[in-house]
């Protein structure tokens, strides 16, 4: 072969394997996208700092019932960033999602994602958050205000139980996020039981001791630090709206040394188990997230194959399925791990295995 030819065969050669290198790289991004455009369900969680639940619970739990059902799903967290939860929904739709379940970040970007799904032709649950007044088709929750109900008569059993009831107690209340529609919700369930005892004089609000949080422990902290110094280290009560803000709080009440007060919680983390055990938490909300997911992967399976959806009331307007908490403390702990919804292993360790029966 001429010696031009051959230089001419060697480059097309070498061109057809890079030709064939690209068509493999093609192939293995098209791949996992294909793939992906499978998907029927999407699940929009918040964040992973404003309660341990998202990662802890809610996600194992709705994987496990979509993939029971054999319904493809995707479960993103949009780590506190409403524009990632935005992109996220995006991908969920360009993917096929048909469902979206949304645990919004805040109203307005809630309402803008259930807009975006709703004109591609989707159907929104709003999971456990509702976007008031969105296009959502349906609200899978608990009952909200019975939550808040049980925090503010679990704040003032603990109270009579140590004797500070009848002391005009001086109380704290660190609320939830609020753009979060559900820390109004609790808010309004423990304020119909504490206002009417402010109100009485039994008990007295702490100064400046009524504040939102954004859910953020760390802020719940600065917070609580500086309730504490406005009334100097003299509350004996606090409503705080989650696991994560009693913590908060807890950790302010050793730093100064002072002794344990009645504090509430709610999510029945494996960390607020444990300060109920030692004495440093009244007590938390134990809302069955293994039955939430279940009940939210439920609708959108009905959804997708066409069938009824079953609801048991409506709030703000929006068909609702609402499941009912439970109030836990030392007495009834080991429900949780009854229920198999916490460990015993994770709460019963360490320094904590000697307050555990
Ligand atoms: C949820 C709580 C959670 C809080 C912070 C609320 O909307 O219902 O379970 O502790 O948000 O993430």
């Amino acid at each position: 072969m001429h010696k031009v030819s051959r230089v001419f065969v060697a480059l097309m050669g070498a061109a057809l394997v890079v030709g064939m290198l690209a068509a493999v790289a093609a192939a293995r991004v098209t791949a996992p996208s294909a793939k992906q455009a499978a998907i029927q369900a999407c699940v929009l969680l918040p964040d992973t700092k404003s309660s341990a639940r998202y990662e802890l619970f809610d996600r194992p739990y709705l994987a496990k019932a979509f993939k029971a059902a054999g319904i493809p799903a995707t479960i993103n967290n949009a780590q506190g960033d409403p524009q990632k939860q935005r992109s996220q929904a995006d991908d969920c739709l360009a993917n096929g999602a048909k469902v979206v379940l949304l645990d919004q970040l805040d109203p307005a970007s809630g309402a803008a994602i259930t807009n975006a799904v709703v004109k591609a032709g989707g159907k929104v649950i709003d999971y456990d958050r509702l976007v008031v007044h969105s296009k959502a088709a349906y609200y899978v929750s608990f009952d909200n205000v019975k939550v808040g109900v049980l925090q503010g008569k679990g704040l003032v059993a603990a109270l009579r139980a140590n004797g500070k009831y009848s002391q005009h107690p001086v109380i704290a209340e660190l609320n939830g996020g609020i753009t979060d529609n559900n820390a109004k919700l609790f808010k309004q369930g423990y304020d119909s039981v504490l206002n009417p005892l402010y109100k009485a004089g039994t008990f007295k609000k702490a100064t400046a001791g009524d504040q939102w949080t954004d859910w953020d422990p760390n802020k719940g902290l600065t917070i609580f630090e500086q309730m504490l110094a406005r009334n100097g280290n003299h509350i004996d009560g606090v409503l705080s709206a989650n696991d994560g803000l009693a913590g908060a709080v807890i950790s302010a009440l050793k730093n100064h040394g002072l002794k344990p007060i009645p504090v509430t919680g709610q999510d029945a983390t494996p960390t607020g188990v444990q300060y109920i055990v030692s004495g440093w938490q009244a007590g938390t909300v134990y809302k069955s997230i293994k039955v939430e997911a279940a009940a939210a992967a439920q609708v959108a399976i009905n959804i997708i194959k066409g069938t009824a959806v079953k609801t048991n009331g409506k709030v703000s307007g929006t068909p609702s399925v609402l499941l009912t908490p439970v109030w836990i403390t030392k007495a009834n702990y080991t429900l949780l791990f009854k229920d198999g919804f916490v460990k015993k292993g994770d709460v019963c360790k360490g320094t904590y295995a000697q307050y555990c029966k």
